[in-house]
């Protein structure tokens, strides 16, 4: 936000009013709040951004939306499809703005992606390769292991090639994914093969036992699109065509690469916008489907009060 001139972090809360202190004074917030609840009550919200663990996601989008705030909330957009579901139709029936905070959609190197595959460069696109792979400290209790929290391979980073596949090649006609549970009941590591309708395949890989690359191609019939380490965030992407030298592109960002998804927020508003026409809801539902069926597959499954509504 800092490096948007007509942005302003208006007010953050917390579920302890020292921390939720603490931050305003440290990033320049006017309000500050000591549980979730209570910024409901804020005047001049013009939008709430939930970055709380996966968990949070789904019942305090619900409640913003219940008193007709507009939502940024981060990704997975919910825990399951379920939920996804009726969170866009609560936005849509209120008639109020809601966006998954998938933040790499919104890099430029997205849009130079998407500009290939437009002017047909490099000819028909056949597939996605990519990987996510770090190696956090083992603590149970954190959201990247705890099932109560939503923790997990799958939610916290394979969701990202995911995205890159289904962002590319649209929604998959076959899906097939191997994963591996840890201590802790979660997904530690998994392999997703899908297949799209016009024949393309994905070939996607994310863990939390080692780290790894971290980097992505995409094929097309006369060459390919490397997305550099780490591919989720990249700012060089090389052309690599049969017999010549690559040509890379660099992109220079004014920060880590939050600010283009927050600036669409503004742009959104700004307009009138109820959905992002760059981050559907039916996308971030179709993502949450695919994300259900790989763990449909690999036995991962979520204490019950996290999978409501059923
Ligand atoms: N880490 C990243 O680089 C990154 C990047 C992109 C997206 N995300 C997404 O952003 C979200 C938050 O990730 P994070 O790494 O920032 O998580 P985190 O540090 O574990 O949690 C963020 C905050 O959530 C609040 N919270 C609410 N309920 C909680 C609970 N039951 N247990 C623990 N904390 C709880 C805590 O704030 P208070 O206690 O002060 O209320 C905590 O500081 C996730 O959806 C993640 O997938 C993270």
């Amino acid at each position: 936000m800092a490096v948007l001139p007509q942005a302003k972090l208006h007010a953050v809360a917390s579920r302890s009013l020292d921390r939720a202190r603490e931050f305003a004074a440290q990033y320049g917030a006017t309000h500050a709040y000591g549980s979730y609840e209570e910024l409901f009550q804020c005047p001049d919200l013009d939008v709430i951004y939930i970055a709380t663990p996966h968990q949070g996601h789904f019942p305090w989008t619900m409640r913003s939306l219940e008193h007709g705030i507009p939502v940024l909330v981060e990704k997975p957009f919910a825990i399951n499809s379920r939920q996804a579901r009726v969170m866009a139709e609560a936005a849509q029936s209120k008639g109020v703005f809601l966006m998954e905070a998938l933040w790499t959609r919104f890099l430029p190197t997205m849009e130079r992606l998407q500009a290939i595959l437009r002017e047909g460069s490099l000819g028909k696109i056949l597939g996605v390769k990519a990987d996510f792979g770090f190696q956090p400290p083992f603590d149970p209790q954190s959201r990247i292991f705890n099932p109560n929290l939503g923790g997990g391979a799958l939610l916290d980073i394979g969701i990202y090639p995911v995205f890159l596949a289904q962002f590319l090649l649209g929604t998959p006609s076959e899906i097939t994914a191997a994963g591996c549970l840890g201590a802790t009941g979660v997904d530690e590591e998994l392999g997703i093969l899908m297949k799209f309708p016009s024949g393309q395949m994905a070939h996607l890989h994310a863990t939390i036992r080692v780290q790894t690359k971290t980097e992505a191609f995409v094929y097309f019939e006369r060459g390919t699109v490397n997305l550099h380490s780490r591919w989720f965030e990249p700012t060089t992407l090389s052309i690599l065509r049969p017999s010549e030298r690559p040509e890379i592109l660099t992109f220079e960002y004014p920060c880590e690469g939050f600010s283009f998804q927050i600036a669409e927020v503004m742009r959104c508003l700004d307009g009138g916008l109820k959905e992002s026409p760059q981050m559907p809801l039916q996308f971030s539902i179709e993502l949450m489907e695919t994300l259900d069926a790989i763990r449909n597959q690999i036995g991962l499954s979520y204490p019950e009060a996290l999978e409501q509504p059923e």
